[in-house]
């Protein structure tokens, strides 16, 4: 039998359109950003996550010279509070990158490695998290659910 997915998303012409609370999020995911460990692949990656006592926790990027010994920035994010603030909940994450990995239209989304770290903090958690991507030319793509980005996940997910 045929079966079809269907995701649902927003599109939003800039980053500064959006909520003021999304725009700190945006903002510190690209000072974060402006930090990372990426001599290698020059692709400096920020992630932003909201937590759910409004405070915001950051990653980015960490490159090693032994390249699969690096992690992206959403997975310092999570791990990171996931080890310091085990209790707490995400709501949102918010993800921007800059370098010339990708021209500048092209929408800017997680690795799969990623996807999968996130919708396990998403069903630990029994609460579905926001997600925020910004392109290089400050467009935005914004899902309600890491389900949405990562359909038919591994796992007991769905
Ligand atoms: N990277 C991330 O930080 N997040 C992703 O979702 C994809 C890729 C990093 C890994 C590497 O340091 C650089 O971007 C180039 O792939």
């Amino acid at each position: 039998m045929k079966q079809t997915i269907t995701i649902e998303y927003q599109e939003i012409n800039h980053w500064n359109l959006l909520t003021p609370e999304d725009i700190e999020l945006v903002t510190e995911a690209f000072e974060i950003a402006k930090k990372a460990y990426a001599p290698y692949s020059k692709f400096q990656v920020g992630a932003s996550l909201r937590m759910d006592d409004q405070s915001i926790v950051l990653g980015s990027n960490q490159e090693n010279i032994a390249y699969p010994s690096g992690l992206c920035a959403e997975r310092v994010a999570l791990f990171h509070a996931g080890a310091l603030y085990p209790t707490k909940k995400v709501t949102k994450i918010c993800v921007v990158a800059f370098g010339d990995l990708f021209e500048k239209e092209a929408w800017l989304t997680p690795c799969g490695g990623c996807r999968q770290v996130m919708a396990e903090s998403e069903s630990r958690q029994k609460e579905s998290i926001e997600i925020i991507l910004v392109s290089q030319n400050n467009k935005v793509l914004k899902f309600k659910s890491v389900l949405d980005i990562l359909p038919l996940a591994f796992g007991k997910f769905n």
